[in-house]
């Protein structure tokens, strides 16, 4: 598979784009052009003409925004079309309809709607259209703030997380957060409505937010002199004890550049931690919890990736992702926004 897979990638040259997330496996990640984080990725999507086929190695939203972002001549191609988010799939396009109708009796024309990039396109695209835009984890304090500067509060979806430890570190207080719960319909707050400043879409992702304060609590208790750096889709409790926290780019970047012999306990996917503990051996590096697995970033295989090359020599289109016309242009308008900031 190896040759194989080699040899086509030469074929097709500069027409051919490999891109794949830093959560990805070594076994896909020594075939990519480019390897990042969510926000470096959608980036070079946005930047590349040159290529007729993107292949995608990672999950479905992501594949949906680099079609979005990219010409209609362009084909983005996923290896197995099942790698999803469970994390986006926590928000759908009625759900969210009903949020915004029960929001707009409450605020009227005072809030703006912010989706995390790990998000479906048809959420994108009304976050578009409603005046809103993205965010990935490594320009959210940014993307927050210029949400706050148009508005007075803000919709975050799907994940709670990142949405509160944002707003809490531009000093939202937490009493200030309200919950929107999408299953029963409700918004989950003590206080007054006129004092809410963000509405926090009741999603997470399972990899991060099942990261227990206990846990870090016992990592620190075992190991002397460890340094703990999360991903912000961990709870805020476990963020507040944690010594660092920010995007996996963020979190590649700190641990290359620490001192040798350091110490750390890394709170994020365990394919991206197990590439850092090989990469940097001049440094301890464990992984802070095992709950740390996304099966969907798994999916993609070698097998996958080969395939996908061949559907590609073949005129084959069952591996591409094509976001529907209806959506795209207020989706595009969202990422847009968010590429400015
Ligand atoms: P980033 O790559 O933006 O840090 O996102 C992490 C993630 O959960 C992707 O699915
Ligand atoms: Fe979704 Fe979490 Fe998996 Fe990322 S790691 S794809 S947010 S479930």
């Amino acid at each position: 598979m190896n040759k194989k897979i080699k040899q086509i990638k030469r074929e097709l040259g500069s027409s051919l784009l490999i891109l794949a997330h830093h959560y990805q496996s070594d076994e896909i990640v020594q075939y990519a052009d480019e390897v990042g984080d969510s926000l470096i990725l959608a980036q070079a999507a946005a930047k590349n003409r040159q290529s007729k086929y993107i292949i995608f190695c990672g999950v479905h939203f992501m594949a949906e925004t680099a079609d979005i972002l990219t010409t209609p001549e362009q084909l983005v191609y996923m290896p197995d079309v099942n790698a999803g988010c469970p994390m986006a799939d926590m928000a759908d396009l009625p759900q969210t309809e009903k949020a915004w109708k029960k929001l707009i009796d409450l605020f009227d024309d005072t809030i703006m709607p912010i989706t995390y990039i790990n998000s479906k396109a048809e959420i994108k695209s009304f976050c578009g259209e409603h005046g809103g835009t993205c965010v990935t984890s490594s320009n959210a304090k940014r993307v927050v703030s210029y949400g706050f500067e148009k508005k007075e509060r803000i919709l975050f979806l799907p994940d709670q997380n990142l949405g509160r430890n944002t707003a809490y570190s531009l000093g939202i207080p937490l009493e200030k957060m309200a919950l929107y719960n999408p299953l029963k319909e409700e918004i989950e707050f003590d206080g007054k409505p006129e004092d809410i400043k963000i509405i926090l879409w009741k999603g997470y992702c399972h990899a991060h937010h099942n990261i227990l304060p206990e846990t870090v609590k016992k990592v620190r208790s075992e190991n002397k002199d460890i340094k703990i750096i999360v991903h912000p889709e961990c709870t805020h409790e476990t963020l507040e004890l944690s010594d660092m926290n920010g995007s996996t780019q963020y979190i590649i970047n700190a641990i290359k550049s620490s001192e040798p012999g350091t110490k750390w306990a890394i709170g994020t996917e365990k394919n991206l931690v197990e590439r850092l503990k090989n990469t940097y051996t001049d440094k301890k590096i464990i992984l802070l919890d095992e709950i740390s697995q996304c099966k969907d970033m798994n999916l993609t295989n070698e097998k996958s990736l080969l395939s996908t090359l061949d559907d590609i020599l073949n005129g084959k289109s069952e591996r591409i992702v094509n976001v529907d016309e209806k959506i795209r242009e207020n989706a595009k308008k969202a990422l847009e926004t968010m590429l400015k900031l």
